[in-house]
């Protein structure tokens, strides 16, 4: 069996949607296999510009079976939004959406509970308040955990609610008295009604995906958010709930690890970082820096909740390691346009911690909070590159700048991006 994934190698928005897009012509089904609508890709296609969050990337294009395997958290009305939406923008969604019986369910008390947590200065993540983290928790304890095939049994449904809703609100109010707490009639109620509109999408995806394979069709897995915010591997505590490299693929989607023989690694050619947790790179150089130019210039702001990117330059220590946890076959070095105006660029190769040199990358906050960035400088091009479509088009500063990347990852480089469109690519 022949599967690719596309993951990302920094702390997400890598542009991972519009290589997923890129790719679907050589595939015939997209899996998402991991987070929720915590995730936002922006695909910028013919001329229209698609946002999606729990949708995968692939629903836009028809042909192909797009997939929300078990891996996924699904908050049903968010759901049942981004299909409707998507329809009035003219996309056909019907049978070539399909969602795991197996995937968990967020109610609104996850929600409720999250934005409690977040909201002490002190142990705040910075999440995207979309009740991933609690849905998680539910579903890794296992009493109060609900999937999307429980929905369906209305007398199962209301049982469960009697007693996992009390529960919940006993909790809430012990997280602050402010809190909201809720009806386990009136949630089963308004979720028996959101299950009747997702009924016909309801699959054993597992199932489905082992079928698909069998006959020769093609699995595009792809990844939300980026590698070092997997909660295994990131900086934790800094990091997502769930499995965002690859380690995450078999887990989410039932698939077996070694059908995967194509994984492409996405970076930005500098780094961004939404939410709080330690950066290395990260440039706090004033209102005229490089940290802000680069924001601007690449209009670094949240998809899913318009907070302002922390920027800086590209990290090869983290992402080699991020390269070989995910093992990255090839890189696509995206956004590279957005370094056009700089006279130097710098490249970070190592980093020091308590006056000791480190070549590895300490996945744990703790100590990734104490290591400044060493930098290699190298000579900007200053020119507008957007038009690129060959190598060959890019001023020899570019073309050495992703070379030198690549070369510190130790893998090939076989795809550039020089702007959002899907035709401001180069494949090397
Ligand atoms: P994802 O979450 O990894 O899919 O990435 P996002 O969609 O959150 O963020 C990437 C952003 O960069 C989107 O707004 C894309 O339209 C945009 N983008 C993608 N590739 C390029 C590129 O090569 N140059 C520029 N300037 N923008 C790009
Ligand atoms: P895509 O798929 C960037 C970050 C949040 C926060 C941390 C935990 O677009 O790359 P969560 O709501 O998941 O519990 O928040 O993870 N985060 C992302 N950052 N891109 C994403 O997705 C992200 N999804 C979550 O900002 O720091
Ligand atoms: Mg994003």
């Amino acid at each position: 069996m022949a599967c690719t994934c596309v993951v990302g190698l920094q702390w997400g928005d890598e542009a991972k949607g519009k290589i997923v897009d890129l790719l679907t012509e050589q595939h015939d089904l997209v899996v998402r296999f991991n987070g929720g609508a915590n995730a936002g890709h922006t695909v910028v296609a013919d001329g229209r510009t698609y946002k999606l969050s729990l949708l995968p990337t692939g629903v836009l294009r028809p042909r192909l079976c797009s997939v929300i395997a078990n891996g996924v958290v699904v908050h049903p009305p968010r759901f049942l939004e981004e299909v409707s939406a998507l329809r009035d923008a003219g996309i056909a969604v019907g049978n070539n959406l399909v969602l795991s019986d197996h995937a968990h369910c967020i109610f609104p008390y996850h929600l409720e509970e999250e934005r409690l947590s977040e909201q002490g200065p002190d142990h705040a993540i910075g999440t995207t308040g979309r009740g991933i983290g609690p849905c998680y928790q539910d579903k890794v304890g296992r009493v109060c955990g609900v999937r999307i095939a429980e929905l369906l049994h209305p007398q199962h449904l209301r049982e469960r609610l009697r007693v996992i809703v009390p529960r919940k609100n006993r909790w809430l109010k012990c997280l602050g008295d402010n809190a909201q707490v809720f009806d386990a009639d009136v949630l089963c109620d308004q979720y028996l009604g959101y299950a009747e509109q997702m009924r016909p999408f309801i699959a054993n995806t597992v199932r489905l995906l082992h079928e698909e394979a069998s006959k020769g069709k093609r699995i595009l897995f792809e990844s939300a958010q980026g590698s070092l915010l997997d909660v295994d591997h990131g900086t934790y505590p800094f990091v997502t709930s769930s499995n965002s490299s690859t380690a995450g693929v078999w887990s989410g989607s039932g698939i077996p690890a070694r059908w995967l023989d194509r994984v492409i690694g996405v970076i930005k050619a500098y780094s961004t970082r939404v939410g709080k947790g330690p950066f290395p790179t990260e440039l706090n150089d004033g209102q005229d820096g490089v940290g802000e130019r680069i924001r601007k210039t690449g209009r670094e702001y949240g998809t899913v909740t318009g907070r302002p990117r922390r920027c800086g330059w590209f990290d090869t220590v983290a992402t080699r390691y991020t390269a070989a946890l995910s093992g990255t076959t090839e890189l696509a070095v995206m956004l590279l346009d957005v370094l056009s105006e700089f006279r130097e660029l710098a490249i970070c190769t190592a980093y020091e911690m308590d006056g000791n040199r480190l070549d590895y990358f300490p996945a744990d906050a703790f100590l990734l909070e104490r290591c400044r960035p060493v930098y290699e400088t190298i000579p900007g091009w200053q020119a507008d590159i957007s038009g690129a479509r060959r190598l060959a088009d890019l001023p020899a500063a570019a073309r050495r700048y992703v070379e030198r990347v690549g070369e510190i990852l130790g893998l090939p480089v076989s795809i550039v991006s020089v702007g959002p469109d899907r035709a401001q690519t180069i494949i090397c």
